[in-house]
């Protein structure tokens, strides 16, 4: 019996869309991303309320309206590709947001800085490897956005350096926790950026 003609239009748009993202792990990194965006808005959520300088909570406001940009980003493509979202992980990084968020108010000015940065420094090779996987499979059409994305979370785990760089605490929490003036995650120079279409070499594959 032949297929209504509209039933044949989704059917062969669905199998397209399937076949075009047949990578797994850019798959998870894309439904990661997106709740992990979550648990980032909601810790600088509690950072500025911990806050008392105004400067520190507009600047830190502005780091949260970001990320909540890019999750909405990560979601549209999702859903030009019909990924769902995974409740998993929106449970799993609520509850980290959540905790993070209360965290600041107890553990002092200078870890929710020093964290937020390292968490930063990691979250930049996240857009780009997200590059690299759609390239793999011939797909271009988001390399700017995702670059701007990791450039901004580059910009955001300068900032963040910048406010603790004087702090004697962070030369040992450096030692311990990798990440610091003289240690990043990430390959990437905002005093020499490269263009996208010449970034290939940032993030490269360990
Ligand atoms: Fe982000
Ligand atoms: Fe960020």
């Amino acid at each position: 019996m032949p297929l209504p003609a509209d039933l044949f239009v989704i059917l062969t748009l669905k199998s397209t869309v399937n076949l075009r993202l047949q990578h797994a792990a850019l798959v998870d990194l894309l439904r990661q991303a997106y709740s992990a965006e979550k648990a980032a808005s909601f810790a600088y959520q509690g950072h500025v309320a911990s806050l008392s300088s105004p400067k520190e909570k507009a600047d830190i406001k502005q780091v949260e309206m970001d990320e909540w940009e890019h999750r909405r980003e990560v979601l549209k493509i999702m859903n030009e590709y019909g990924i769902p979202i995974s409740r998993k992980y929106e449970l799993k990084y609520y509850v980290i947001g959540k905790i993070i968020a209360a965290s600041c108010f107890i553990i002092g000015r200078f870890m929710p800085i020093y964290f937020a940065g390292r968490l930063e420094s990691g979250n930049v090779c996240e857009y780009f490897r997200m590059k690299q996987y759609f390239n793999s499979l011939g797909i271009t059409k988001h390399d700017r956005l995702l670059y701007e994305m990791g450039m901004k979370e580059k910009e955001h785990e300068i900032y963040f350096l910048q406010m603790v760089q004087n702090d004697p605490l962070l030369p040992r929490f450096e030692k311990w926790f990798a990440w610091g003036a003289g240690s990043s995650y990430n390959n990437i120079d905002l005093d020499k950026k490269y263009p996208v279409e010449e970034s290939d070499h940032y993030c490269p594959k360990k």
